[in-house]
């Protein structure tokens, strides 16, 4: 527990409506699947739900990552059967608009196309629940088979946008500049990682290169006044997940009280709350709530803020964006009334 229990936040928190726009489907893999899969390996829960647990850096997270989660992503039905939980989950817990990606290059290794695995995603989703699917691409992937997913994926009808994650220490290679272009000029959202392990500076490179109007978690730019100024002008979301940045031991973030997204909030800047990869963290959307709750004092009023955020970057017509806006007004309002 890395917050308190409190029943009547965690109640207010639950009936929040929500999103959740930053999601890794194969780092969110249920546990019971891989214990269904191998009874013995899986019998314990992973060391990495232990609250006081630190990543010694990305690289191991991501050889953990290869070990658990991309083993168990081996066919469209797979792809359904994880959707189906994590998605499930989400709605549960209140998200009523969820972005979820996948990792694109390995699809090379499945019987199926693009189109059958994101068919596979989309199926699952519950009744209420709006869900867009994104491809995600690391820095260094333009090569072999995955090079022709990247080209091809573009033509899919079903996928809603790209993004870029993986290492972010990797080159920025020069085709990405192209793909991110080329991705808006065939209807799809773009979206990249940085700001992660790398500094503010990163964040401006992005968003020079890449053109994108959301970062996912972009924290440290809080190290730059002007990248934070530049935030604000260009009306930027952060798509920020807090227990993943303590986890990963991303620098600035020793410990939930000392997140920047206090200070980003404040500063004004649109930033929203998620989970990234829950497999990893031991986390729920919800426990992200009550940290900025409990660490970093953010008010039941602050909170349908940080909500809102979220239903304004969504991929939702206008008329949509506007019923879950004047939902979350309107919970403002009786809170208001009420305290
Ligand atoms: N892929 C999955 N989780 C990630 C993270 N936190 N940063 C970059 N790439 C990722
Ligand atoms: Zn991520």
């Amino acid at each position: 527990m890395l917050s308190p229990v409190d029943d009547a936040l965690h109640a207010f928190i639950l009936a929040l409506p929500k999103t959740e726009t930053h999601l890794h489907l194969e780092g969110a893999c249920p546990f019971e699947l891989l214990q269904k899969l191998d009874p013995v390996k899986y019998a314990a829960p992973p060391p990495f739900w232990a609250d006081d647990f630190r990543y010694r850096d990305f690289e191991q997270f991501m050889l953990l990552y290869l070990e658990y989660c991309a083993a168990f992503f081996t066919s469209a039905e797979r792809y359904h059967e994880a959707a189906k939980i994590v998605l499930g989950r989400c709605a549960a817990q209140g998200c009523r608009y969820v972005e979820t990606s996948f990792h694109l290059p390995a699809l090379a290794f499945l019987r199926e196309s693009g189109p059958e695995v994101i068919r596979a995603i989309r199926a699952a989703a519950p009744r209420g629940l709006e869900v867009r699917v994104f491809a995600g691409v690391s820095h260094n992937d333009y090569t072999g088979a995955a090079r022709e997913l990247i080209d091809d994926c573009l033509a899919w009808p079903e996928l809603d946008g790209i993004d870029l994650h993986g290492p972010e220490d990797l080159p920025v290679e020069p085709w990405t500049d192209a793909l991110w272009a080329r991705a808006r000029a065939a209807g799809k959202f773009t979206k990249a990682h940085a700001g992660e392990f790398m500094p503010a500076s990163f964040v401006d490179l992005i968003l020079d290169r890449l053109q994108v109007t959301r970062i996912e978690h972009g924290v440290r730019s809080i190290e730059s006044a002007a990248t934070v100024a530049r935030l604000l002008r260009d009306n930027i979301t952060l798509d920020v997940c807090p227990i993943s940045n303590l986890k990963l031991a991303v620098r600035g973030v020793p410990t939930l009280s000392a997140h920047p997204i206090r200070r980003l909030f404040d500063a004004g800047v649109a930033v929203t709350i998620n989970s990234d990869d829950p497999f990893f963290f031991g986390n729920t959307l919800a426990d992200e709530y009550h940290a900025l709750h409990h660490h970093l004092g953010f008010s039941r009023s602050e909170l349908i803020r940080v909500a809102a955020n979220g239903f304004r970057a969504a991929l939702l017509p206008d008329h949509v964006k506007r019923t879950h806006l004047a939902d979350l007004a309107r919970l403002s309002a009786e809170l208001a009334c009420a305290g």
